[in-house]
């Protein structure tokens, strides 16, 4: 196996696969996984079935019911496989100053000599697949190359509708392009004659990036952002690398176009924390009473954001599909995102009815009155009643079950989410998730105070992420858990790319803050949310258009009750005080938080950023 064409033909690659890196690195990956077999994913719809077939007949899909939900499976994960692993992942950049305070780190020649023997036969019994992808439009400008090699079918059809997935991402690599090499690795060898099971994985977990040679290495891992290694490990910590060193942005933040009754079109970007409604605001509904407005998705997770030619940021969604979170969407939260689910879905740790389609908690809020399933196969394989849930709390779907979907099956899909120049952004959100303290929406007042703001974030934890949930922690940009490398350098390249931007004369997107999730005294949220967060988005598209007004306070400008448009919604001026005040006490409080993030970053953060806390301490007295 030494020239790349003996490699080609021992690898049986087909002949579409002229790429000699290529050869080689699957050549080596083969001889160190010592997989059974390779399979060359072609991402044809044929290939997609037969893997779910496939899948079906080793129990860890089960086909739903034809008739209530066409083509679609359902897989129950390990239960100790059921989100990502943020404590077992790794930047292993050179030095450890480049990874930062807030990400993992270990030297690359200690992470690799840990990896080396546990990759070392790791796919005997089984096939490896060689999964060509593509983020972002096949040959846009913005878009890049990724290569998986996984021993995981639920990985390569998970990633046939996540990504643009087979044979075209040949053409457009060519026999010399570059591709981010990303392994991964369920780690459950199978022994000659050993069965095997539903959901292979290991109780040892490692999520790896080396991002000076970008590429990625997971092992153990068969769920989500630990193993679909397009999404979170590429589309974000690999590419925020990429993104600095060649002066992009890989963000995690949905897309979407707003149209105005006058028929005017917008791009929003906004970054939200893991499970805090980002496909919600991505296809939103607008609420009765707003009627003139339309909102179309371009992406629900992931942003690669470019300067263009005429100085204007322009975004692409890396994806092709959507991997959400299930419980709590219903036809009354997310009606676009029902509908996109009513055929050809991969279902993870949803509940199963008896006659064989999904549930999940939050389903049929919609429905007054209706009543709970009387009986449901939980997400992890057990009976569930409604009594069983009263009694010991279980819950019939997993906090973190998904779905996974292509875009194409969205009604609110954006004409332009598949166009390579991508969209051109006119304004970023920064949405939090607080209980207190942070006002329902505020702009800043300039760029810099745009990325404090964005900067300071801190939101309470939600299941997306294994440990525990509901403590407040501070999520810069939403990107705590993915920045490629130290935080305080991604705070810079922000700050760069606006001086940048700003000295071409550009004018740069306005920036905001919102924060759906104030709670009254009796503890429960006092924003409506989800379709009336539309109200929220018209201020901020006139804000955009300068024909809106607001009220300056310590951190920007919020719109004062008459700024907002209330027609079909009756909420009061008291309410809207409940989440919009801002006390000084808190901001003290919450200032004084923002301190300690900065000191926890203070190696290399920008003098600009304290100098900001500085400004605001000052004004708070
Ligand atoms: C996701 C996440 O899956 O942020 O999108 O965890
Ligand atoms: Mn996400």
């Amino acid at each position: 196996m030494n020239a790349p064409m003996l490699q080609g033909q021992a690898l049986n690659a087909p002949a579409w696969v002229k790429n000699a890196k290529l050869l080689a690195w699957v050549a080596d990956m083969a001889a160190l996984c010592k997989p059974e077999a390779i399979h060359w994913c072609d991402g044809s719809q044929e290939e997609y079935q037969r893997l779910c077939q496939q899948l079906v007949d080793a129990g860890t899909f089960r086909k739903l019911d034809e008739a209530k939900r066409p083509n679609s499976f359902l897989a129950l994960s390990d239960p100790g496989d059921v989100a990502r692993v943020e404590d077992r992942t790794f930047i292993c950049s050179e030095k450890q100053e480049d990874a930062g305070p807030t990400n993992h780190w270990k030297a690359p020649a200690e992470m690799r000599a840990t990896l080396q023997p546990l990759f070392d036969g790791c796919m005997r019994g089984r096939t490896m697949y060689v999964v060509p992808f593509s983020m972002g439009p096949l040959g846009s400008p913005i878009a890049h190359i990724g290569i998986e090699l996984s021993d995981s079918p639920y990985v390569a059809v998970n990633m046939k509708i996540m990504t643009r997935m087979g044979k075209a991402v040949y053409e457009v690599l060519g026999a010399e392009g570059d591709f981010v090499p990303c392994v991964h690795t369920v780690g459950a060898p199978l022994e000659a004659g050993q069965k095997d099971v539903a959901w292979p994985c290991n109780t040892t977990k490692y999520i790896v990036h080396y991002p000076e040679t970008r590429e990625i290495w997971s092992y153990g891992s068969g769920y989500g952002g630990n193993a679909l290694l397009g999404k979170k490990c590429f589309a974000l910590r690999i590419a925020s690398t990429m993104g600095k060193a060649e002066g992009w942005l890989a963000e995690h933040m949905l897309i979407l176009g707003v149209t105005s009754p006058e028929g005017k079109k917008y791009h929003v970007a906004a970054a939200f924390p893991s499970a805090c409604g980002k496909t919600n605001f991505s296809m939103l509904v607008p609420p009765a009473g707003m009627d003139g407005w339309k909102v179309t998705t371009i992406g629900d997770d992931i942003a690669w954001i470019k300067p263009g030619a005429d100085g204007r940021l322009y975004a692409i969604n890396p994806e092709a599909g959507y991997f959400g979170v299930a419980p709590g969407t219903n036809l009354l939260t997310n009606p676009n995102c029902m509908h996109s689910l009513d055929r050809d879905v991969i279902f993870t740790n949803v509940a199963l009815t008896d006659d064989g389609d999904v549930w999940w908690e939050g389903m049929e809020q919609d429905v007054p009155g209706k009543a709970l399933p009387a009986h449901l196969t939980d997400w992890q394989g057990r009976d569930w009643t409604p009594e069983i849930a009263k009694a010991t709390g279980a819950k019939a779907a997993h906090p973190n079950s998904r779905f996974t979907v292509a875009a194409t099956n969205n009604p609110a899909l954006d004409p332009a989410w598949d166009d390579p120049k991508g969209v051109a952004i006119d304004a970023f959100i920064f949405g939090g998730r607080r209980s207190t303290t942070v006002p329902l929406v505020t702009e800043a007042r300039n760029w810099i105070e745009g990325v404090y703001a964005a900067a300071t974030m801190g939101s309470e934890t939600t299941a997306a992420a294994a440990g525990q949930q509901g403590v407040v922690r501070r999520d810069p940009f939403a990107m705590l858990p993915f920045a490629g490398y130290n935080m305080s350098d991604y705070f810079q390249h922000w700050l760069d790319l606006g001086k940048k931007l700003e000295a071409s004369g550009a004018a740069l997107p306005k920036t905001y803050t919102t924060n759906w999730f104030r709670k009254g005294e009796d503890g429960k949220f006092v924003w409506p949310g989800y379709g009336e967060n539309m109200r929220v988005l018209k201020w901020i598209i006139e804000r955009v258009e300068g024909r809106q007004g607001g009220e300056s306070h310590l951190t920007g400008t919020s719109p004062a009750y008459a700024d907002l448009d209330w027609s079909g919604l009756d909420f009061s001026a008291a309410q809207f005080d409940t989440v919009t005040q801002t006390d000084p006490a808190a901001w003290k409080r919450e200032l004084q938080l923002h301190a300690e993030l900065f000191d926890q970053l203070k190696q290399r953060l920008p003098q600009e950023l304290d100098a900001t806390r500085r400004q605001l301490s000052e004004q708070l007295g």
